[in-house]
Order: C-alpha cells, then sequence, then structure tokens
C-alpha cells in the first residue's frame, strides 16, 4: 500500500521514511505527482497546518497521506519562531539567516534561560478524512553558536536535553532516536498500522479504481 509524504523537502522525506520501516507500506513524496497544488500553511498553529495540509492533499490524490508541521518553541522568545520557524527570518529565509536571527536575539540571554522545545504535529488522512493526530515533542536549548554539519534548520543551534552536542553533532541515527518528529511518528505508526490493517482492502481497490 501506499503512502504519501505530504513534503518536498528530501531530509524530512528520508527521516520519516526511515521512522516508518517495517510496516507494509510504501512511502512516497509530492515528487511522484504532478500539480499538486500548494497549500498555504497559513494556520495560527501547527496542529491546524497539519491538518489542513494532510486534508487538502489527500482529497487532491484521492490517497493515504502524511502530513507534519513541525517548529522550534524558544521560552525566552515566548515561543517563537514556533509556526513561523521556516520563515522567521522574512522572505528568502534560509537555515543559516534563520539560525543567526535567533542567536541575536538570545544574545544576551543566558545558558540557563535558554530552553527550548521542537514540537512536531502529524496529521494522517485519507481521501480528504482525517483519521488521526499525533504529536511528539524535544526538549532542549539553544547554543551559542551553530555547530555540526547534519541535519537541517536549527539542527546546528539546538541541544537536547541529556547531551552536550547539537542535533547537526548527533547525526540522524542518534536524532532520529529523540527527536520530535521521531516521537510523533511513533504514535503516528500506531494510527497508520491500525487504519492499514482494516482498511488496506478497501484502499486497494479504490487505488485500483483510480487513474493516476
Ligand atoms: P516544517 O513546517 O515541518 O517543514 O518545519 C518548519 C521549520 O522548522 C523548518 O523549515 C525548520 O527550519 C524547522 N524544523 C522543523 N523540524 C526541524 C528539525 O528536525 N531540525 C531543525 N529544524 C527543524
Amino acid at each position: 500500500m501506499e503512502l504519501v509524504v505530504a513534503t518536498r523537502n528530501q531530509d524530512k522525506l528520508k527521516e520519516i521514511s526511515a521512522l516508518l520501516r517495517g510496516l507494509p507500506l510504501e512511502v512516497v513524496s509530492l515528487d511522484n505527482f504532478r500539480n499538486v497544488p500548494e497549500v498555504i500553511e497559513n494556520g495560527r498553529t501547527l496542529e491546524a497546518n497539519a491538518k489542513k495540509k494532510a486534508v487538502h492533499v489527500s482529497r487532491f490524490l484521492g490517497r493515504f497521506v502524511v502530513a507534519d508541521d513541525s517548529g522550534l518553541e524558544i521560552e525566552a522568545l515566548g515561543k517563537e519562531p514556533g509556526v513561523h520557524s521556516a520563515r522567521f527570518s522574512g522572505k528568502g529565509a534560509t537555515y543559516a539567516s534563520n539560525n543567526k536571527k535567533v542567536l541575536k536575539l538570545l544574545n544576551a540571554v543566558p545558558r540557563a534561560k535558554r530552553t527550548a522545545v521542537f514540537r512536531c504535529v502529524i496529521a494522517v488522512a485519507d481521501r480528504g478524512k482525517m483519521v488521526g493526530l499525533a504529536e511528539g515533542r524535544c526538549r532542549g536549548r539553544i547554543g551559542f553558536r551553530p555547530i555540526g554539519r547534519t541535519g537541517f534548520g536549527y539542527d546546528p543551534i539546538f541541544v537536547p536535553y541529556g547531551y552536550k552536542k547539537t542535533f547537526a553533532q548527533l547525526g540522524l541515527k542518534k536524532k532520529n532516536r529523540i527527536s520530535h518528529r521521531s516521537r510523533a511518528l511513533i504514535e503516528a505508526r500506531k494510527i497508520i498500522k491500525r487504519y492499514v490493517l482494516t482498511h488496506s482492502t478497501l484502499l486497494r481497490v479504490n487505488f485500483l479504481e483510480q487513474p493516476c
């Protein structure tokens, strides 16, 4: 059975595929489809954005879809960037410019007050109908400069609790064991598994009837 991950971000697809390994699913991304309309992520919460993406994409494709929305909430910044994580430093934002902005805003903030949490919300939908919602969190603190080469986004400035290294230094394997996304996926995996077991025959028939 096919599961579409509503993303074109190859980093994210890699992480999600690795964490869903073992389930009888062929995991594909939006790159496998043409003309999927862009879903504007203008919700006020991660939950609203994840649901909107999953429902719209699964309705458009007539398929089984997971969509996630994640963000970094920094306590000293009133939970910003949060839902604005992707474009925190404005139009044309890059991972580096976002990290730079965070570090600048936290310039005078001491280590003990640099607490932050990565949150990930995953919505599962089938042909336009919500199936379930899962959430995962990873707590930590913001470092004083970017360190490390792996991962993406805020990984070089985020040090998870219990570690002395940033996500970007820990590497994908270790990050996947403790990340907000992996924790949300452990919950989402249960929802997907239950759904696949009860609906797989129905879904297969439906897929055969739908022209690509
Ligand atoms: P998205 O909406 O889930 O793509 O996430 C929004 C933004 O949050 C991304 O562009 C990244 O900057 C940041 N982000 C989400 N997850 C991670 C992560 O695992 N590591 C670092 N940054 C992340």
